[in-house]
């Protein structure tokens, strides 16, 4: 039995002379008048296809061969050779193709012609058949894989946070609620549904972040990351936000705000080398089709530091240049997209980290500095999307979290384990959230996190 090898090993040269099997999807059939046919095959290993030649001495030739058309699944057997075509080292000679799954040409929705991503949004279970969501979901996967390297070597506990929560780590109120209680008759206590007899016994939600229990596991073991999908059930139909995402969160006992920024800015360049590495032919795909910039930005990032920069420097930077924006900038107000795109993309054309920003403006869990009116905060910028982590040193002194909850009009009774870590052996402590989409959004360059994310969440948006 011949070997069934990858359609990323058989296009290697070194494979040549191999009696090979191959098995994928056809994405193209041309018929040459010499009386044989190519198939273009791809299996998803890698973002290039492989030739197959079928002769019109194949059994099936007439009665099938000739009639396949893109989407249709086959294995095939042969001989592996260099191929006289330009821009591919091998081709698969053909002795045996056994067709799977024919795909009706009249109906099959990819045809070779290009389709919009948004026609795509539609076809979620197919777009993984095109070049673009192939790459995509390597570079995905490339990307994953190196964030666990990254942590593992680094000595990270890969810890798992809840996804059912009943507190609401932003305090922003944007949370799926989680019940099993009877819509349309639930129990009532008065005016307002009794949640105790609800399944947990309390009001339940979809968590927004992990850091709460991850702060947990740091202020015992050390180090540790959670990496999963967060929820937030905020209204937003961005090309930047999604309800259901996934993020990784570091949080490491012992390091300040310098030491959390440090870490962000490694673990970036590491990803992006790693998809430099692992990923070329997809990311040379995405600079030529989608965005021309995407390989020469990442290679120069890797070789450059990040510029860190104070909330307040920046609002200078801001207001010097405020004719440009459509929302005002004022010290203690929320950036707009627009202030921290500008940053990024043009005053700095690099990767920016803000830190310390007004106390007002950030959650309750973010250390109060000296100053009273700041916390230590920060948020990562990048050119194109903006913001892609944010992270602070956490507020480890029992009374001014207390203080700091009351403020936020959140009750430090329903918190009271998070308090614990603070009353028992409390230490300075730091972490941050990468928003996983946003990241492959920025790698690959593609415009809408929609089409980074193999079934994307958003309002009205659930099919799939
Ligand atoms: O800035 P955020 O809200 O921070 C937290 O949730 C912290 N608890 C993280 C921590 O310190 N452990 O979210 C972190 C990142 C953002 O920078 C962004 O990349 C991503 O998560 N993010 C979203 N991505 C897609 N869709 C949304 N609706 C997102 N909201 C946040
Ligand atoms: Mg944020």
């Amino acid at each position: 039995m011949e070997e069934i090898l990858s359609v990323a090993d058989a296009r290697r040269a070194e494979n040549v002379g191999r009696e090979i099997t191959l098995q994928g999807w056809v994405r193209t059939r041309r018929d040459s008048k010499a009386g044989f046919s190519f198939l273009e095959l791809n299996d998803g290993s890698c973002f290039g296809n492989i030739q197959i030649v079928a002769d019109a001495k194949l059994e099936n030739y007439d009665s099938q061969i000739k009639r396949v058309s893109p989407g249709c699944s086959l294995t095939a057997t042969g001989l592996l050779k260099e191929s006289p075509g330009k821009g591919q080292a091998t081709e698969l000679q053909a002795t045996r193709v056994t067709i799977h799954g024919t795909a009706d040409v009249e109906t099959y929705p990819l045809q070779k012609k290009r389709h919009s991503f948004e026609f795509l949004r539609t076809l979620a279970h197919l777009r993984p058949r095109t070049n673009t969501f192939g790459a995509v979901a390597r570079v995905r996967n490339c990307v994953c894989n190196s964030i666990h390297q990254f942590f593992q070597e680094e000595g990270f506990l890969y810890v798992h946070t809840p996804v059912i929560t009943a507190s609401d780590c932003e305090g922003a109120g944007e949370m799926f609620r989680v019940t099993i209680l009877d819509p349309v008759n639930p129990p009532k206590q008065g005016p307002p549904v009794d949640f105790a007899q609800d399944f947990f016994d309390r009001p339940t939600f979809l968590t927004v972040s992990g850091q709460l229990e991850a702060e947990i596991f740091a202020c015992a073991l050390g180090k540790a990351y959670t990496f999963g999908p967060t929820f937030r059930a905020e209204n937003s139909n961005t090309a930047r936000h999604l309800a259901e995402f996934w993020m990784v969160e570091p949080e490491m006992a012992f390091y300040d705000l310098d030491d959390n920024m440090d870490l962000a800015e490694r673990l970036l360049k590491r990803i992006f080398l790693d998809v430099l590495e692992k990923c070329l032919e997809d990311m040379e795909f995405f600079n030529l089709r989608i965005e021309k910039t995407v390989i020469q930005t990442l290679r120069h990032i890797v070789e450059t530091e990040f510029v860190r920069l104070s909330y307040t420097e920046a609002v200078e930077i801001l207001k010097s240049s405020a004719g440009q924006f459509e929302f005002p900038v004022d010290w203690g107000a929320n950036l707009q997209a627009e202030h921290e795109r500008y940053l990024t993309e043009k005053h700095f054309t690099a990767p920016v980290i803000l830190h310390d920003y007004p106390s007002r403006i950030k959650p309750f869990y973010m250390r109060l500095s000296d100053d009273g009116r700041t916390v230590g905060a920060m948020d990562v910028l990048v050119p194109r999307v903006g913001e892609i982590i944010g992270g602070s040193q956490r507020e480890e002194r029992l009374d001014v979290l207390e203080a700091r909850m009351k403020e936020q009009d959140l009750n430090p009774q329903d918190y009271w384990w998070y308090l614990d870590l603070r009353r028992y052996g409390t230490v300075p402590h730091s972490g941050f959230g990468l928003g996983l989409e946003r990241l492959v959004q920025f790698i690959t360059g593609m415009a809408n996190i929609r089409d980074v994310v193999p079934f994307p969440r958003t309002p009205g948006n659930a099919e799939f």
